[in-house]
């Protein structure tokens, strides 16, 4: 432990106390609350329920609800325990789970647990769907080295986008037995998403012969009402010179998120599965569908003053449906610093962990999956078709080919893969990932070592419309 704390010294982190003790003079007026109000509200943790160490036992219940998205009227939604996001699931490296799952909506679904390595029959793809009224339990073991942000989802044959827009989707939080980032860095989840509402208030899910419903086609479905942790632009305190724990998950159908903190540097320390090698700083995140990051955000402002995490401009589409305020920048949450004196410069560790590169010599086979509009490898999804057949224990190398003029997210699931290159281009840090963004025209290789279980395994698009399109393949492993 003590080896891996290598003290960053100097860099953007070091702070100016002095400097930022005479600005808070300036800027105090009289009256005004030293601490600005907190206004993000993080889903409540599922209930552990066992009282054996080592097991987590939860209820988690998908159901229709009515609940206040917007200020003003209710929406008809489905929510999993009656609020969206539903309810974290936290549990640690080694945990047994068991999720006891009801499916109280009008329609099947299932649980799908994204980015997890676990056994086929507890992934909730679409081969294992739970009717209307029906239960389902599932059970599987988190492996080590996994701890992370990770989040659960709707993955019903044809209707995942439906039922993530409709409200289904939360966190998952695997926590490590010893995290090299200080415990006493408050942590924050930042769920985003977005959602489009008729003036009524109900959720504007359109005829998919409409126009609008062709456009949301094409692009994904997009919302103009943009959301942290379910909620409009709340406030998150932080003190000068304190240290936040960001972990982002981008839950949004379509969206990317090009995050952007202005005036305030940003350290990354994680991708979608935990921990990167050592911290890398950032001016700019480009969050794809079903991403995840997490971000040291140090208060470097000084006393009292305020900036907003944004989402910046990112043209994704083809020209002919690209929405008209796409080169808009957007408000998510606003930074708001308290009035009280700077806090001391916590240290922070100069490495994370260890990430071992896959080894490519290793690869027993190179499989092209190419991306065009709606298809892959020339295809639409077919349940009774198996794409590609791999061997458990092997690694291959994968290249991912967008030959089309808007982006694709490429997802994997149930295995945890290394980016190798982007259009040749030697990827300049290791990371775990199970979601990459393979943007228009360009190429992406990753490296994947099947260490786990066997079964069928879906890879997809990850803008939800296109998944459930059929811009998805079944991986079968022996
Ligand atoms: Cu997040 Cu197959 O999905
Ligand atoms: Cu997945
Ligand atoms: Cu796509």
């Amino acid at each position: 432990m003590t080896a891996r704390l290598t003290l960053l010294t100097g860099l953007v982190w070091s702070l100016a106390l002095g400097e930022l003790a005479a600005q808070e003079h300036g800027v105090r007026r009289g009256g005004a609350a030293a601490t600005p109000a907190d206004t993000l509200s993080a889903p409540p943790t599922l209930r552990n329920r066992s009282t054996i160490p080592g097991v987590v036992e939860v209820t988690l219940t998908a159901a229709p609800a009515r609940l206040p998205l917007l200020p003003g009227a209710p929406t008809d939604v489905f929510a999993y325990n009656g609020r969206i996001p539903g309810p974290t699931l936290e549990v640690h490296e080694g945990d047994r789970v068991i999720i006891h799952f009801h499916n109280e909506l009008p329609e099947p679904t299932t649980v799908h647990w994204h980015g997890l390595n676990l056994p086929a029959d507890a992934d909730g793809s679409p081969f294992y769907p739970v009717a209307p009224g029906g239960q389902f339990d599932y059970v599987f073991t988190i492996g080590p080295g996994t701890a992370g942000t990770y989040w659960y989802h709707p993955h019903p044959d044809g209707r995942a986008g439906y039922q993530v827009a409709k409200g289904l989707f939360g966190a998952i939080i695997i926590r490590a037995a010893d995290d090299p980032l200080p415990a006493s860095i408050p942590e924050k989840l930042l769920i985003l998403s977005d959602n489009r509402f008729r003036l009524d208030g109900s959720i504007d899910l359109p005829d998919p012969n409409s126009p609008q419903g062709q456009v949301d086609m094409e692009n994904g479905r997009e919302g103009d009402v943009l959301f942290v942790n379910g909620q409009i632009m709340p406030t998150v305190p932080i003190r000068s010179g304190e240290v936040q724990r960001w972990r982002i998950i981008n839950a949004a159908a379509a969206r990317i998120f090009r995050l952007a903190l202005p005036g305030q540097p940003v350290l990354q320390v994680g991708t979608d599965g935990g921990l990167l090698e050592r911290p890398k700083e950032v001016g700019e995140v480009l969050l794809a569908n079903s991403e995840r990051v997490e971000l040291l955000v140090r208060g470097d402002g000084p006393p009292g003053s305020r900036t907003t995490l944004q989402t910046l401009a990112y043209d994704r589409y083809v020209p002919q449906t690209r929405p008209e305020d796409w080169n808009r920048s957007r408000d998510l949450l606003s930074l708001s610093y308290s009035r009280q004196p700077p806090l001391r410069r916590v240290a922070l560790p100069g490495a994370l962990r260890a990430i071992p590169a896959l080894d490519t010599t290793q690869a027993i086979a190179r499989r092209v999956v190419v991306l065009t509009q709606g298809l892959i490898n020339g295809k639409a999804m077919d349940m009774d078709r198996v794409d590609f057949h791999g061997r458990l224990g092997t690694t291959e190398i994968w290249e991912i080919e967008n030959l089309v003029g808007m982006d694709h997210p490429f997802h994997l699931h149930g295995f945890h893969f290394q980016v190798l290159d982007r259009n040749g281009v030697p990827e300049p840090y290791r990371s775990w990932k199970d979601s990459i963004n393979v943007p228009r025209h360009e190429t992406v290789r990753i490296i994947v070592r099947f260490d786990g279980y066997a079964g069928k395994w879906m890879f997809h698009c990850h803008i939800l419309d296109h998944e459930d399109q059929g811009m998805m393949g079944v991986l079968q492993l022996n």
